[in-house]
């Protein structure tokens, strides 16, 4: 498409035509092409298993659906296994970085690219802060466990339990930032000995608790009935959030259309049987009332229980697994805001990439020094349910999206076929819509002004700059 009289050609519906993406990315050689399928697999568990498990968990089981948190996970699971097959064949087709982003402007347009884009910030900014938060908690946790309280001013969001800013919710996000700045090879070697550490710490948490299971724990089984358990999904969708992350890879990956299917459907199903296994253990050695605003259920069931050595382990397991989650999630980030700048969406400093570390340096700065005022400021529960809603819509766009190439596209490459298409798709973006609809309607307010923020940013800005409106390429 041309531009013609100074306006960009097409609208802000022009879309990107699909052969044309894949040999942009193909072609494009800035980014190393370094990570193998087991560095996926352990990029998407690395992404994932974080703060849901570990702290949200015993929110939603206190809170709303009691024992029956395990049916939240299992209807939470099951939208975010819809999700990542209609991401998978996506993936396979178009293997670029900028994850949905990218998929969006080859099947409904630019303005849908764009709008998706947005919700990924939210989706990705946005818990990149709330993991600092959780992370922070548990630090707090572990030394005040020691006899050293960290000052409560210092350790919490302005006005949460007497806060003024969360210290180290900025010092840990600032420390990635500076690892994802050297390259993504060192980062990859020590996510993984994190994941291998989080994911044996979640073992060894089952293996302990299962000889004190008590049945009587899961009596009364639904005490907030169906309507707990549906909110409880919704919050706890959190924990699943993250495998998309590997997507957001394709450029830095070898043989991307065989290793993404890999990592996605990979990480995605082992996260759910792990999450299923704990919700059932934990809600079976407490009852679920001792869960109640509980901000680090696990380990405090197991000192519950009398094992106060595997309490501590899980703590240290805990701020691992959120640390690797925080650098998988600031990684992607980075890569989403690198595409959207390729595209003139963005400005061109998004998508830099420093001659040395071959990393996109810059924006790698700019997005850590955004998360970290938000995670110092903002309390963990306005951050997750704007996470949540955010990514379910991404997930809804990446849904309708495999339906429209499957028409448009049909005979395009797939090295993976989402299965009983439309109906899994379709089935995907009702759950979606279900879930976004028990969300508190402050959050759904809230979001709908940061969509109405992103619109017009979009207009004043990526409509006028848009590489394929015929702004010139940078
Ligand atoms: N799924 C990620 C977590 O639970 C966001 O921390």
């Amino acid at each position: 498409m041309t531009a013609r009289n100074g306006q960009p050609a097409g609208g802000p519906f022009r879309k990107k035509p699909l052969m044309q993406l894949v040999g942009e990315c193909t072609a494009r050689n800035a980014l190393r092409r370094v990570l193998t399928p087991w560095e996926l697999l352990f990029l998407g568990i690395g992404s994932t298993v974080g703060a849901g498990i570990f702290v949200v968990t015993g929110v939603a089981a206190g809170n709303y659906a009691g024992p029956a948190v395990v049916l939240s996970f299992v209807i939470s699971g099951i939208v975010a296994l819809f999700a990542a097959m209609c991401y998978v064949e996506l993936a396979s087709m178009v293997p670029c970085a900028g994850s949905a982003y990218v998929y969006a402007y080859a099947g409904i347009g630019e303005i849908c690219a764009w709008i998706i884009g947005w919700d990924l910030i939210l989706e990705y900014a946005f818990s990149i802060s709330a993991v600092a938060v959780g992370w922070s908690g548990y630090v707090a946790t572990l030394f005040a466990g020691a006899g050293f309280p960290l000052p409560a001013a210092f350790s919490n969001a302005y006005g949460v339990s007497g806060g003024i800013v969360n210290l180290p919710a900025i010092l840990i996000i600032m420390a990635i930032t500076i690892l994802l700045t050297f390259g993504v090879r060192g980062s990859a070697l020590i996510n993984n000995i994190i994941v291998i550490f989080k994911i044996a710490v979640i073992l060894l948490f089952l293996f302990l608790a299962a000889g004190h299971i008590d049945a009587a724990n899961y009596t009364p089984f639904m005490p907030y009935g169906w309507g707990g358990i549906l909110t409880g999904a919704s919050i706890v969708f959190f924990a699943y959030i993250g495998f998309d992350a590997v997507t957001t890879a394709a450029e830095e990956t070898a043989n991307p259309r065989r290793n993404i299917p890999i990592g996605i459907i990979g990480s995605c199903v082992i996260v759910m049987v792990l999450y299923i296994a704990v919700a059932a253990t934990l809600t079976g050695i407490v009852p679920y009332t001792a869960l109640h605003n509980n901000n680090a259920p696990i380990s405090s069931a197991l000192s519950a229980i009398g094992i106060p050595w595997g309490a501590a382990l899980v703590s240290a397991g805990a701020i691992a697994g959120l640390t690797s989650v925080l650098i998988v999630t600031l990684f992607g980030q980075t890569r989403i805001f690198y595409a959207m700048a390729q595209d003139g969406l963005l400005p061109r400093v998004f998508s830099a990439v420093h001659p040395v570390y071959r990393t996109p340096l810059l924006v790698t700065l700019i997005t850590g020094s955004a998360t970290a005022v938000i995670a110092g400021l903002l309390p963990l529960d306005i951050i997750v349910e704007l996470v949540n809603v955010g990514t379910l819509s991404a997930f809804f766009i990446v849904a309708i999206t495999v339906v429209i190439l499957r028409r448009t596209d049909p005979d395009a490459p797939r090295t993976f076929r989402t299965p009983l298409v439309p109906f899994v798709p379709l089935l995907c973006m009702l759950f979606c819509l279900g879930l976004i609809a028990v969300l508190p309607a402050i959050t759904l307010l809230r979001f709908v002004v940061w969509l109405a923020v992103g619109l017009v940013i979009y207009f004043l800005y990526g409509y006028r700059h848009s590489v394929l409106g015929g702004a010139p390429a940078g």
